[in-house]
């Protein structure tokens, strides 16, 4: 359980008292009192309000509203205020605002304009974070602690004076030696060998190519850097304040720092998720960004914010249509969450973001938003018993921030427009093909399971595989010391294990592994990769199956990217049916000790990765329940005991098959047996009886 909060599952959002006239904070008791809200997120952006100047603290209407919300059983979780720093502290001290990379400094005037390695703005968060916890240390309502908010949302890059001090800190540690670092970053190329660790300068763009060593160090140097100012808090607070669970919510966007840094100094890992209501495809957006909380820990997470309609920054803003909020926040809690959040309580008045969506809505509580709201938080006491139980997966897909940086450069390799014009600039870096990425491709191969409803975790590179039966690693562009050691035990015990193309090409240091790509890997796939060949915008190949093999046809489709591959030990189970590698192999299947490794060599489509999955999932036992299309189902366990989520994402009315027996339905008391229809937006949440 993430806090004692009752009935379990937690409900409610961010809520911003100070917005408002202490005579509303009132009328908000009474519609949280009727809508069950058991828990609101306060003081998040409030920091002005708590500290007016250097040597003063103002706790004053925290401290109302804090005992108007524990007298009424709401329960708090309390932002430590420092993701928007007062204007006074900015103006006080020049290191304070981030450096954005054409050298200008940001201006003040909005929230998250800090540099992360400012020692003034880091100063500042540790004091008010430690009057903070002295000051509500024990407060009847502090049930959980939320440290900034959304870190690196706008501030992700920063190449200020104190960042160049910092990175050169960081390499200096790292490298040991300027030796060390000129041989591993390659500076003999281009003349850029460095002679004192001073003249390393942050890789701000340039006047074309950068090293990509020294842009990916520079981006793990930050990304540890967002850990660390994490860290600045949490040791305040977790000294002061033993008993209090930590958290902080993070983006569903993972690729500006790495999220695992943070594993093991989280007390509960808190989502924020805005799928577009525009797209019908969103839910299955949310199911990978859910499983990603999910793994991160490995226990239940917290869905801490998601919009109650409508947000206000996508290009169109489209309201969730009556039911979708509910189904969503169903669909959150099938994967894993324990708690359901939204942003924000009450829509704002002023500011910003008063057009985004509130669960009290500008109409007020008589809105469908408020009704639909209300319904949800009295519903709930049903489903209590899910918080705390888990979803079991036995397929993971593997996740690299490395990998993802080498692929996507967060400094550019050009981009892709929405008409597919290819941008280039003169900046991008040089790049095989603007065309892959590293996230779709993952997004891809998640699909392919999740559209068979099959669970799938998304774990770390360094994560124990032995849980698993299935481990995916698309793109898994650099390999690490010590990877392929793990992938061998785990294949050895009979695990499988299915990579893909442009994987393998790079080590540690992003130089080229020589003799064929794959590099470490080549002997767990029994393939080596003798050149590639990224195919135009429309361009395709064919995947021609080499045999019958159950469940394939003859032929599919492939896009984006061919390897040109030889085997040694693996066996060949489609080859490319065009170009001058017309007749190589593009599918191959190597036997080691009990398992098998899989290589595809260029991007399947979507009716090959069906047959390919459905193979995989069948050769090691892997239910793979059947169906129909827009209907979703996910299943949380604890001690044998199942709760069955059947989420209807489709637009109508749809009747489903379930498994022999009784099962009760906890939101309706129905009992089911044979079939179970669904309506439109329809949840039922089974429990075997029988
Ligand atoms: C993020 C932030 C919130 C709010 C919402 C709006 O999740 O954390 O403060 O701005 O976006 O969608």
């Amino acid at each position: 359980m993430i806090t004692n909060t009752a009935p379990n599952i937690i409900f409610g959002g961010d809520y911003f008292p100070e917005q408002w006239p202490e005579e509303t904070w009132k009328e908000d008791i009474r519609l949280m009192k009727q809508a069950k809200v058991n828990m609101v997120s306060i003081g998040i952006f409030a920091w002005a309000l708590l500290q007016p100047d250097e040597d003063t603290f103002t706790f004053g209407w925290l401290d109302r509203i804090m005992d108007m919300l524990a007298d009424n059983g709401i329960d708090v979780c309390l932002g430590t205020a420092t993701a928007a720093q007062p204007n006074w502290l900015t103006q006080k001290y020049d290191d304070i605002l981030f450096v954005r990379e054409s050298g200008e400094r940001v201006a003040c005037g909005s929230r998250q304009t800090y540099c992360i390695n400012s020692p003034s703005y880091r100063k500042a968060i540790r004091r008010l974070a430690k009057e903070m916890a002295l000051h509500y240390k024990g407060h009847r309502a502090l049930k959980l602690w939320h440290i900034n908010n959304e870190y690196a949302n706008k501030n992700s890059m920063c190449f200020c004076k104190n960042c160049e001090k910092g990175f050169q800190k960081w390499l200096k540690a790292k490298y040991k030696t300027l030796d060390n670092l000129n041989e591993c970053w390659g500076t003999v190329y281009w003349s850029e060998k460095y002679f004192d660790w001073d003249q390393i300068n942050t890789p701000r763009a340039s006047a074309g190519g950068r090293n990509a060593t020294k842009l990916l160090d520079y981006k793990r140097f930050l990304s540890e850097s967002f850990f660390s100012l994490y860290m600045e808090e949490r040791s305040v607070i977790r000294e002061i304040t033993p008993d209090i669970p930590i958290t902080t919510n993070f983006e569903s966007d993972w690729s500006k720092f790495d999220h695992f840094l943070f594993k093991d100094h989280l007390d509960v890992a808190s989502l924020n998720f805005y799928p577009d209501p525009g797209n019908p495809d969103s839910y299955k957006w949310a199911a990978l960004r859910h499983a990603m909380m999910r793994s991160l820990l490995g226990k239940p997470f917290m869905v801490m914010e998601q919009a109650p309609s409508q947000v206000d920054w996508y290009p169109v803003n489209t309201t969730k249509p009556p039911g979708v909020m509910r189904l969503w926040s169903y669909q959150a809690l099938a994967h894993g969450s324990d708690s359901i959040m939204f942003f924000q309580w009450r829509a704002s008045k002023k500011g910003t973001e008063k057009y985004h969506s509130g669960m009290v809505p500008h109409y007020g509580e008589n809105s469908r938003v408020f009704k639909e709201i209300r319904a949800l938080g009295n519903e709930l006491k049903k489903v209590k018993n899910v918080a705390g139980t888990t979803v079991e997966s036995k397929v993971a897909i593997l996740l690299d921030n490395d990998s993802w940086w080498s692929v996507d450069s967060p400094y550019g390799h050009g981009t892709k427009s929405l008409d597919n014009e290819v941008f280039w600039s003169a900046n991008s870096q040089p790049f095989p093909t603007v065309l892959v990425s590293y996230f779709s491709e993952l997004e891809y191969y998640f699909n392919a399971f999740h559209d068979l409803n099959v669970p799938v975790d998304v774990i770390g590179i360094d994560y124990d595989f032995s849980k698993y039966k299935i481990v995916v690693a698309p793109l898994l562009h650099m390999v690490k010391p010590g990877f392929k050691e793990s992938v061998e035990k785990f294949v050895g015990n009979g695990g499988t294990f299915i990579t893909t193309y442009f994987t393998g090409f790079i080590d540690e240091h992003v130089g080229v592994f020589l003799g064929g790509y794959l590099g470490p890997l080549k002997d767990v796939l029994g393939v080596e990769v003798e050149e590639y060949d990224p195919l135009p915008l429309e361009g395709k190949n064919v995947i021609k199956m080499a045999a019958e093999l159950d469940g394939f046809k003859k032929e599919y489709g492939c896009t984006v990217w061919c390897d040109v591959i030889h085997t040694t030990t693996a066996k060949t189970l489609a080859t490319f049916g065009e170009d001058y590698y017309a007749g190589f192999p593009c599918f191959t299947e190597n036997q080691l000790g009990s398992g098998k490794a899989y290589y595809l060599a260029t991007r399947p489509d979507e009716e090959f990765m069906r047959a390919f999955v459905r193979k995989i999932l069948a050769d090691q036992g892997i239910r793979a329940p059947q169906l129909p299309e827009g209907i979703e189902l996910v299943t949380r366990s604890k001690n044998r005991k199942n709760f069955d989520f059947y989420l209807n994402h489709g637009d109508t009315e749809t009747e489903v098959k379930l498994a022999e027996g009784k099962h009760e339905d906890l939101l309706t008391g129905t009992i089911h047996e044979g079939t179970l229809t669904l309506a439109r937006y329809g949840v039922s949440i089974l429990r075997k009886t029988t």
